[in-house]
This record gives structure tokens, C-alpha cells and sequence, in this order.
């Protein structure tokens, strides 16, 4: 059976993520990693923080914190808010770690020792009251074309004209607002992607039957547009430094530039991709630590990324359609480029027989909003990670985002719709059905999974339709297609509430108590199966409906070849009602929440 590597785009560090953030990439990679784990495979999921950047720089000092602190602190939050949601990330790492320095330095002299990077001069904004180079969006000032008078450096807002911080009139720091700025000459490292060009649309290509079309239709496009050699390095100090001075010479004999690339960093988008591995190199340090056996030897983190150990894993990423550029074409050059070189000739050859893994399934989603607009921590527009876990518990939020994941088109939260639909699906149809259900068997069977009786054709035709449904839910979530995922299982509840109505076990039990017998057993292993299925989507309420039932969890998945699904329970195993599984969502709160958050007038 094959091993199941699982990423999530790495959250930045700076601020706590919303719903969007956690539906267009966290939180679909768990429910798949939940539910690949409970199948039985060995599945690795892994996420980290993206802590580099000139963001991270600027959100540091406005706090009065240096990066380093500021980053420390918020991995913290974002680590806790995330266990807290359930993410069962296998580890969430940080890329500022020392092993994603060394991978991404090793990385980098591979590249250069094989002719895939080099130098150029670039002319970049300096502000001297701030002693520092000015990324583009950093530089703002008065729009050549329109007039507007806070135009970025990169593009102007109110006109949407691309422009280049030198078009800019009256230009000044973002930083600072200082006036005093010029424009310097500054030697930067570029990742000859054009090289690739070739390579990667014929890579693509061969994905198109596999991956969604949004995912293929966004990399095609970018190669359609030509592919630019990309500057990988920044003038900033927090970043993995460039370590030019170790790197051997080029394929032409040229040793890098070392003092013209002294204090330079890599630029955030070149490392935050490198991360996904070198997390996997700080889980297995983490796990030798915890057995008291030192650092890990590279195999133990290896064999996820490395071919032949890797062969039997298959690759899964996840994330939002803005990320896909940088997956599709970013990364894949850097590992293009380290697993083979480039001849005079043009032929590529593998520099190893230990080449690094590409990804194998991309999800790409689109986006979730708030009442048609953005999500917004400036305008305290939306729900955020921490203030959602202070409203109501994680499955709710869980299942509401996947019920409604952004996969076909954007996706929009509203107050109203939610609770309309966690009211009706976890309160009225499951909670209704697991408390029913549990509750007579209290009362009538002394709170035990009650012996005797035969089933019937009602009990017949439920296995067929229980059946039928399992493997539409299991291929629906090995085919990573959450929303009708959420809506087979939904069915799945239905078919439960259903049967219950029909076999009404609290009529048959006056006249017919074989017949309530049978009616309730089969209705307490619905809720068993119901534990088991429910996992990946809402863990917490899965594990209460599971121990009231006597069942380990996590469960297993069931096993769809056709053996009965609905007989787990031995008879007169003892069960107990839980207490209220999902409280519905008042009119009250909701116009509290909508005050408190912002309604549709904010949109
Ligand atoms: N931090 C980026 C974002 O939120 C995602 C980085 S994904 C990585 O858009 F792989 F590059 F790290
Ligand atoms: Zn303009």
C-alpha cells in the first residue's frame, strides 16, 4: 500500500489566519489526512509557518519586537489555534528553522555549482531614514497615470496600471514616509527558470487528466506567458543567509560574487517551498529527540523525498489558486534543477540516482469570503481562527468550511447560511439522530445493545443504501472532492434518520419486541459507523459519538468489499447518551455575531 505525503500551504507568520485561509488549505489536507490515516495508510502531514519576508520585517517592528521574537511568539498562537481547530498536522514547523537554513543553502550552491543561477545587477529604491532597500510595494507615491496619490511601487490601486517605483511622482517609504530615497545598484542572484521552460510544460501537460483544471489551467498560463528568470534573493536581514562564499564554481568556472552578495538573504518564496522538506527533517529530529537517540540520519526524512526510498509515496499538496504559480513552476524548477543538469547540448542528465520528489496531486482552491468581500484583520471584517474557538467548538466551524470548501467557483460565508446549516445537519439530523437513538436505548434496554430479533427486509435494503453511500463517500475523499464528500456523508445521517422513523423501534416495542430489538441494535451501529466516518470531518464530535458506543478511536475506515457494514457492535456492549452533541446557533447570537463581525452592510 502506497505512503501518502500530505502539505498545506504554509500559513505566513504574520497575523491569525481566517476561515478562507483554513478552507482553501489547512483544513481540507486534514480532513484527507485524517481519512487516509484511518484507512490504514502511513500518511505524513505536514505544515509549517512562512516566517520570511519583508512582512514579517515591518509586523516585527511595529510591535517593537525583533523578527525573530515576533516569529517565535506567533508560530506559538498559530500552533495552538491550529491543534485547537484539529489539525492533526504529524508537525508544523517553521521556516526559519536551522534545517530549512541548511537545505535551502545546499539547495542553492547545488543550483550554482550546476549553472542553473546567476548573478545580475539590479536598481532597487534605498531609503536612507531607514537604512534599507524598499521592496516595490514598499515605495508609494503619486500615479503617473491617474493622478492617485498613494500609488504602490508595484501597481496602483486605483487605476490597477502596473508600474515600477521609478514611474512614480513625488515616490516616498511606506516604512517611514520619508522623501529620502534613491535608487541603487544592487547584485542579486536569478534562477534561470527560462531554462525549464520545455521541461515544465511538458511535465504539466501529463497532469492535465490528474489535476483539477483550475490547477493546470493557472501553470499553462504562466508558461503561455513566458517564463522569467526569478531574482531569488533580497536585501533584507531576516532570511536565510546567502552563503555564497562556500559554493564552488559554476559550469564556466565563475565563483560567485561574495562580496557583492554579503548580507543578502534568499527571497521568502525561494526557502518557504524548501520548508515543506526540511519540516519533515525537523519531525523526524523531533521524534529521534523524543527517543533520546540524538539528531535523525537524513534517511529517516529521506524516504518521504527522496526516489528509490520515495517511490512508494504519493505526493499530495494543498492550496488557495493564488499559491499555484509558485507550486506548478517555482518549486518544480528548484528541483529540476537540483536533480539534473543541462548540457552545451541542451539534454538533461541526472546529476544522482537519489532525485527529490515532485509533487504528485495538486488541489487548488478557490477563494471563501466574507459576504461577497474580503476577509480583513485592518477592518475587523470576518471570522478568525482565535475568535471562531471563542463563538463555538471546532466542528462546527469544520463542517460548515467543508460543506461549502471553494473547489467549482468562490465560496461566501454569511452568518445566516451558517446557521441555517449547522442547525439543520449536525443538530437536527446527526445530534437529533445519535440522541434519539441512545436515549431509548437507555430507557428501554437498560443502556445496552439489545440481543435478539432477525432483520428484516427494512434492515436489508439500509446495508444496501449504507453501502452504496460508503463508497460513494470514500471515492468522493480519495478523489479529494470535499463538498460532495460533506454531502454523502450528510446522506449517509439521513439514511440513519430515516430507517429510525420507518423501524420506529418505540411503537414495535409494545407489540413486537423482537422487532425494537433489531431496531435499535442496527440504529446503535449506525451511530458507530457514524463515529468512524465522521472522523475527518468533525474529530471532536466523532470521538464523543464513538466512546458513547464503547468504540476505540479513532476508528478504522470500513471496509467496503461488500461484508456487512452496520454489525460492529457485539450485543450487549453497555452505551451511554452523551450529552448534547451540537446546540443549534440562535437568532440572538447571530445578530450579535453579525454586529460584532460585520454583516453584508460592510461589504
Ligand atoms: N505563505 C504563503 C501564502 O500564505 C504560502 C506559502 S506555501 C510555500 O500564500 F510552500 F511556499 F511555503
Ligand atoms: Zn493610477
Amino acid at each position: 500500500m502506497s505512503r501518502i505525503l500530505i502539505t498545506s500551504a504554509l500559513p505566513y507568520i504574520n497575523g491569525i489566519k481566517h476561515l478562507g485561509t483554513l478552507a482553501g488549505s489547512m483544513l481540507p489536507a486534514d480532513v484527507y489526512a485524517r481519512f487516509q490515516r484511518s484507512r490504514g495508510r502511513e500518511t505524513l502531514y505536514i505544515c509549517a509557518t512562512d516566517e520570511h519576508g519583508t512582512p514579517t520585517e515591518l509586523a516585527a517592528a511595529e510591535k517593537g519586537q525583533d523578527p525573530a521574537t515576533f516569529c517565535a511568539e506567533q508560530h506559538q498562537i498559530q500552533h495552538d489555534l491550529g491543534r485547537a481547530f484539529g489539525l492533526s498536522w504529524d508537525h508544523f514547523g517553521r521556516s526559519s528553522s536551522p534545517q530549512n537554513h541548511r537545505l535551502t543553502q545546499r539547495f542553492a550552491q547545488q543550483l550554482w555549482e550546476a549553472g542553473f543561477i546567476e548573478e545580475r545587477v539590479t536598481q532597487q529604491v534605498y531609503s536612507n531614514a531607514d537604512k534599507r532597500f524598499l521592496p516595490d510595494r514598499y515605495v508609494i507615491g503619486t500615479c503617473p497615470h491617474c493622478g492617485y496619490e498613494s500609488a504602490r511601487g508595484d501597481q496602483c490601486e486605483n487605476c490597477t496600471r502596473v508600474l515600477d517605483p521609478a514611474d512614480l511622482i513625488h515616490p516616498r517609504s511606506a516604512v517611514s514616509g520619508s522623501t529620502d530615497i534613491e535608487i541603487r545598484g544592487s547584485k542579486h542572484l536569478f534562477l534561470r527558470q527560462s531554462l525549464f521552460a520545455g521541461k515544465l510544460r511538458h511535465w504539466i501537460e501529463a497532469k492535465r487528466d490528474r489535476w483539477p483544471l483550475l490547477v493546470t489551467s493557472i501553470a499553462l498560463k504562466w508558461l503561455d506567458e513566458g517564463l522569467q528568470d526569478r531574482g531569488i534573493t533580497r536585501d533584507l536581514e531576516w532570511g536565510v543567509p546567502v552563503n555564497a562564499f562556500e559554493w564552488g564554481p559554476n559550469p564556466e568556472g565563475r565563483t560567485p560574487d561574495i562580496e557583492g552578495l554579503a548580507g543578502k538573504v534568499f527571497y521568502v518564496w525561494f526557502d518557504a517551498p524548501i520548508e515543506y522538506i526540511a519540516a519533515t527533517w525537523e519531525w523526524a529530529d523531533a521524534r529521534a529527540a523524543e527517543a533520546g537517540t540524538g539528531p535523525a540520519p537524513d534517511a529517516d526524512w529521506e524516504r518521504w523525498w527522496r526516489e528509490p526510498a520515495a517511490a512508494d509515496v504519493t505526493y499530495v499538496e494543498f492550496m488557495g489558486k493564488d499559491n499555484v504559480p509558485f507550486h506548478t513552476v517555482g518549486f518544480p524548477c528548484t528541483l529540476f534543477g537540483i536533480n539534473e543538469t543541462l548540457g552545451a547540448d541542451g539534454k538533461f542528465t541526472p546529476v544522482n540516482n537519489a532525485p527529490w520528489k515532485l509533487v504528485d496531486q495538486l488541489k487548488g482552491f478557490n477563494w471563501l469570503d466574507y459576504y461577497g468581500g474580503k476577509f480583513s484583520t485592518s477592518q475587523k471584517r470576518g471570522v478568525f481562527m482565535d475568535h471562531a474557538l471563542e463563538l463555538l467548538p471546532a466542528d462546527y466551524w469544520r463542517w460548515w468550511v467543508t460543506a461549502n470548501t471553494p473547489e467549482t467557483s468562490d465560496a461566501t460565508f454569511t452568518w445566516e447560511q451558517f446557521q441555517a446549516q449547522v442547525n439543520a445537519d449536525l443538530a437536527d439530523v446527526l445530534g437529533n439522530f445519535v440522541n434519539r437513538i441512545l436515549k431509548f436505548t437507555e430507557s428501554r434496554f437498560e443502556g445496552k445493545v439489545p440481543e435478539g430479533g432477525a432483520a428484516g427486509p427494512l434492515e436489508e435494503k439500509l446495508e444496501a443504501d449504507v453501502l452504496a453511500k460508503l463508497r460513494e463517500l470514500t471515492e468522493h475523499l480519495e478523489g479529494r472532492e470535499f463538498r460532495k464528500a460533506a454531502t454523502a456523508l450528510r446522506q449517509l445521517w439521513v439514511l440513519g434518520n430515516g430507517y429510525l422513523t420507518e423501524a420506529a423501534p418505540w411503537t414495535a416495542f409494545k407489540t413486537d419486541p423482537g422487532r425494537a430489538a433489531v431496531g435499535v441494535r442496527t440504529g446503535l451501529n449506525l451511530v458507530a459507523l457514524f463515529a468512524k466516518i465522521c472522523e475527518p470531518f468533525i474529530p471532536f464530535a466523532a470521538e464523543t459519538v464513538a466512546l458513547s458506543v464503547g468504540e476505540a478511536f479513532p476508528g478504522r475506515w470500513p471496509v467496503l468489499d461488500g461484508s456487512p457494514v452496520l454489525a460492529i457492535l457485539p450485543e450487549g456492549r453497555p452505551v451511554k447518551a452523551p450529552d448534547v452533541l451540537f446546540r443549534k446557533v440562535e437568532d440572538t447570537q447571530v445578530a450579535e455575531w453579525r454586529e460584532r463581525f460585520g454583516g453584508p452592510e460592510a461589504a
